[in-house]
């Protein structure tokens, strides 16, 4: 054993370690609203904290001395007081900027919450449909997917496809497969109020929510309804995206080849994936640690609950998304658009 290659990895799974209690600890401040009280209130000690918070002042100063010593909060010994740095606070505070990071937080939470399920669907083999994760999951991936779609949708993801931005301001149809809690659908109705925009997914739960959204906005041009990406209603859509879901699907051919038969003449499919190279060995990076590590655990046992299960992953590639969407009848496909996390792929028959 080579000692210093040893003790470099143990500094990092160390690292690790604090990083998981640390989620924890930012998940416990994030739902009992102690960092955005320590944003508005500035420098404060435990006991003020405690007092503008109600929460138990022995708690909370182990909460804070545990966020101090982590770097999640800063510490001034000689005040005994405690506040948020600006980068800070846009991590742990800014709810809905790109740059808040609980939704992240809250997903992992969501699958430590179920770690004996988890553990039994990896022993067993068996396929682990979406709706039977925690509910920190949903909420967690939709509050973490949506400041990623507010900086990207609308302003670099739509105009980077052939014609379609000047159709959606026309007014045109569009569906969104697997759309979740609805988050990339409002988006688009609210920016493009000429078009009618559909939502579907198949998970009940996700679609009632997305429906009390819509309906706290007084969107008029948005509908979600429950059905699978395989048996989706309507026809002569000009626009069909799916937003990191084709990967959780059990049969993404079949998918992709009813959102085919589903789109007018000239129509378009916007494929957004998770940012992956075509192989393990271009992958060996942290961002694809995390992707693979949900896969496992979400994206992989959600495929293989369903028919055919074919169990894509979240790290497919662009080459092996290219070839299921050919397979489907797609002739032109392109990478339209990138972020650093993902992949926007255009599909035309
Ligand atoms: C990772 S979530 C993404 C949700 C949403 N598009 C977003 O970006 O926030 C994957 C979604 O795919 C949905 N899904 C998986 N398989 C599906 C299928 N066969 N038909 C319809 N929805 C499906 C799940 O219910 C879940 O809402």
């Amino acid at each position: 054993m080579d000692q210093s290659r040893f003790e470099e990895l143990q500094g990092k799974v160390m690292g690790d370690v604090g990083g998981a209690l640390g989620l924890l600890m930012a998940y416990i401040g994030d739902q009992a609203g102690v960092y955005r009280a320590l944003d508005e209130q500035g420098p404060s000690t435990h006991t003020a904290l405690a007092e503008s918070t109600g929460l138990d002042e022995r708690y909370l100063r182990e909460w804070l001395s545990a966020n101090a010593a982590l770097g999640y909060v800063d510490y001034d010994a000689g005040s005994d007081s405690f506040s948020l740095s600006p980068e800070q606070a846009a991590i742990f505070s800014h709810e809905g900027e790109p740059t808040c990071m609980q939704g992240f937080f809250q997903s992992v939470v969501g699958q430590m919450a179920t770690h004996e399920t988890a553990l039994e669907v990896f022993r067993t083999g068996r396929g682990r449909p979406w709706g039977e994760h925690h509910a920190c999951c949903f909420c967690g991936t939709d509050r973490f997917f949506r400041p990623g779609y507010v900086a990207n949708l609308v302003s670099s993801w739509i105009p980077a496809l052939d014609g379609v931005q000047e159709k959606l301001e026309a007014g045109a149809r569009v569906a969104d497969i697997g759309c979740g809690r609805g988050s990339s659908s409002i988006l688009m109705a609210q920016q493009y109020p000429a078009s009618a925009i559909h939502g579907f997914d198949f998970h009940e739960p996700s679609i009632h929510a997305a429906k009390q959204e819509a309906e706290s906005k007084n969107l008029g041009n948005v509908e979600f309804r429950v059905s699978s990406a395989k048996e989706f209603p309507g026809a002569d859509y000009d626009l069909i995206c799916i937003f990191d879901a084709l990967h959780d699907m059990g049969d993404p051919v079949g998918a992709a080849r009813h959102i085919r038969d589903s789109l007018r003449p000239g129509g378009t499919f916007m494929l957004v994936e998770p940012m992956a190279g075509d192989s393990l060995a271009e992958n060996l990076n942290l961002l694809s640690g995390i992707y693979y590590s949900f896969s496992t655990t979400v994206c992989v046992p959600t495929s293989k609950a369903q028919e055919v299960g074919l169990g894509l992953g979240a790290q497919a590639g662009e080459a092996r998304l290219t070839q299921i969407l050919q397979e489907a009848g797609f002739t032109h496909v392109r990478r339209a658009t990138e972020t650093p996390t993902n992949m926007v792929l255009e599909a035309r028959a």
